[in-house]
């Protein structure tokens, strides 16, 4: 495994070719079970970037008998009941793909080591009955509610406008410091101190640590300057928080479904080292033509799939 580097291809096969506990910290953005096909904008064109569409087939029951024997009880059991709940259906066929995946994630980490895996409200709680038994649930530190304000709502429900993120240790010998990510009170908040008695805070406190609900980092609009023309991009703020929080400079930062490469960014911004891994090759290439253009990278190829 080389690092700085990034790999074009599935995130399973790759890292089931590399040596245990190498990495400090772990952060997955999949595909998350909208049945949808997604694409990027390159000059005013529409190129196919990736699928999250997922239907039960054979490759799905196939995965689902390779986690049936594995040595793992705990997964083994949590596999055979989320499979007794759902069935065999599209859902399941999404779980045990991502099952597969977290296991090797799992693997790669250091004793000191943590995982955030960013999922949707719709399939969180099921993947936090596979990384409680993958993980321990001694090992599970929180579940983070990342609310942005984007437009768009709903009369049939109330707007969703969450996502989760799921952070987990691999052991309690874990590597965190959210001092290290102090976010700017609101001006609101600093007046309501200047002027109200026996407030908590004082005036010239004007920063705090972040909590498990994080409102203060906005999602990426259509105009913003950040965006690279990659479907799903994640703001770099939310990734700068948790490579922060989660990883010493000169640690090793891996993001197995990285997109354009927002993980990668934060990681080498904040003096970390990175490994990037993604199966579309409109993902490559985004990366190495908008984001990193001045990098030196090595790029490992097995099988891309356009998207
Ligand atoms: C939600 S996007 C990630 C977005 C990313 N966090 C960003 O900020 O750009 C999910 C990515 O996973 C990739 N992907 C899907 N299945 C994969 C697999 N088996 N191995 C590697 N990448 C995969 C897709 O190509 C897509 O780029």
């Amino acid at each position: 495994m080389q690092a700085n580097a990034l790999y074009c291809g599935d995130c399973l096969q790759w890292m089931q070719r590399w040596d245990e506990e190498g990495i400090d910290l772990v952060y997955l953005d999949p595909p998350f079970c909208t049945q949808t096909r997604y694409f990027s904008s390159h000059d005013d064109a529409l190129r196919p970037a990736f699928r999250d569409v997922w239907r039960w087939d054979e490759a799905a029951r196939s995965r689902l008998q390779n986690l049936l024997t594995s040595k793992d009880a705990s997964l083994r059991r949590a596999v055979e009941g989320l499979h007794r709940i759902l069935g065999d259906v599209a859902l399941t066929s999404y779980l045990t793909y991502l099952a597969e995946r977290l296991v090797e994630a799992q693997r790669l980490l250091r004793r000191t080591g943590s995982l955030y895996l960013h999922c949707d409200p719709g399939v969180s709680h099921y993947l936090k009955v596979l990384l409680d038994a993958l993980f321990g649930q001694e090992n599970f530190r929180n579940e983070i509610v990342w609310h942005y304000q984007t437009g768009g709502a709903s009369k049939a429900r109330f707007a969703k406008k969450h996502d989760i993120l799921l952070f987990y240790s691999k052991t309690r010998d874990y590597r965190f410091d959210a001092s290290s990510v102090p976010f700017a009170r609101t001006e609101k908040a600093l007046l309501r101190a200047r002027h109200r008695r026996g407030a908590r805070i004082e005036c010239t406190n004007t920063t705090k640590l972040p909590m498990d609900v994080w409102s203060d980092i906005a999602a990426l609009n259509p105009m913003s300057k950040e965006r690279v023309g990659y479907p799903t991009q994640k703001p770099l703020a939310l990734l700068t928080r948790i490579v922060r929080a989660s990883s010493r400079a000169g640690d090793v930062v891996l993001d197995p479904f990285c997109g354009c490469g927002t993980t990668l960014q934060a990681a080498r911004d904040a003096g970390r080292r990175w490994i990037g891994i993604d199966a579309s090759r409109v993902a490559i290439e985004t990366m190495r033509e908008h984001r990193f253009k001045d990098w030196e990278m090595p790029v490992f190829s097995s099988e891309c799939s356009v998207g």
